[in-house]
């Protein structure tokens, strides 16, 4: 399969986080708690350097869970502070501030040695597309937030969210692009939708989901299809579309119309809570 590369977006975009990285004192790194390092670019261990991180795994609500305890264990272990939630939800967002305090304790202490008082936290979101980058903001900054920076007569500031005392975020997340280092990656980011889908050969994505899901969630097809997963990959798909009276005019399974209706379903959770890599 062959996926789409964006060279000159991605340059723009490198550009602008380099600037604006330089603003802030933490990186708030949002990855796709189905496919936590699929949905990572690495190139921001680069550019966050010498920066306080958190990782938040989001749609944490469709992944396994215990896939993504294993995974929140992973990224501690290697000096990130993780929090594993759903952006859509407002619960949980006054943990995020404790955890940004404590992520940023240094600093505050290093500030207070020094007699600054009150200055906030300032940080920037960071993700792939589609990982919920505005969800999350929306849901962290709420209604309440008040606008900051753009001082008058400064025409091209930064615009900053005060989200309370003590954190400032900036308004506008800095986009990553996902790094297909092998196919399998690319495939991974397909499966969840994170890759525009009428550049894929959706049979093809369908069977690769089917093996993974009869390799490591057993039971799952059989169970919502009421098909028998001892066969062929090819087989099941049959199984599927006759199971959801998917036919073509000729009165054939329709193999394209379940590979995608699998794919949806997939995507939206009704198959369950499924982790598509583990650490
Ligand atoms: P982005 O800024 O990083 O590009 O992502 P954005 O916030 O636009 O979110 C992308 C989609 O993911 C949105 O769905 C959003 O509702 C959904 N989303 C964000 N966070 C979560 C989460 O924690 N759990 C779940 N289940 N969904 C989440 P959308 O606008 O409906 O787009 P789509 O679903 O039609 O693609």
């Amino acid at each position: 399969m062959n996926f789409q590369w964006y060279p000159g977006h991605m340059t723009k975009a490198k550009r602008q986080m380099q600037e604006d990285i330089k603003l802030i004192d933490l990186v708030i790194e949002l990855v796709d708690a189905r496919i936590p390092l699929s949905s990572r670019n690495p190139d921001i261990d680069e550019l966050g350097r010498n920066k306080f991180r958190l990782i938040l795994m989001n749609k944490a609500d469709l992944a396994d869970k215990k896939v993504t305890e294993l995974w929140s264990a992973f990224f501690r272990e290697k000096g990130y502070f993780v929090v594993s939630l759903d952006a859509r939800s407002r619960n949980g967002m006054k943990s995020i501030t404790d955890i940004i305090m404590e992520a940023c304790k240094e600093k505050i202490e290093r500030d207070r040695k020094r007699g600054i008082k009150n200055r906030p936290i300032r940080a920037m979101v960071v993700g792939i597309p589609n990982v919920g980058k505005s969800t999350f903001i929306n849901s962290y900054a709420g209604k309440a937030c008040a606008k900051t920076g753009n001082k008058p007569g400064v025409t091209k500031g930064k615009q900053w969210i005060r989200l309370n005392k003590n954190v400032e975020l900036l308004d506008t997340p800095g986009i990553l692009w996902p790094k297909f280092e092998d196919q399998s990656v690319g495939l991974r980011l397909a499966m969840i939708g994170s890759i525009r889908d009428e550049i894929l050969n959706t049979d093809e994505l369908a069977i690769e989901l089917l093996a993974f899901l009869k390799e490591n969630y057993p039971g799952i097809v059989q169970e919502r299809y009421g098909v028998e997963e001892a066969q062929e990959l090819p087989e099941i798909l049959c199984g599927i579309a006759e199971n959801r009276k998917c036919i073509t005019k000729g009165g054939e399974a329709d193999y394209s119309k379940a590979a995608a209706l699998l794919i949806d379903e997939f995507r939206s959770g009704k198959l369950g809570k499924i982790t598509l890599e583990k650490p």
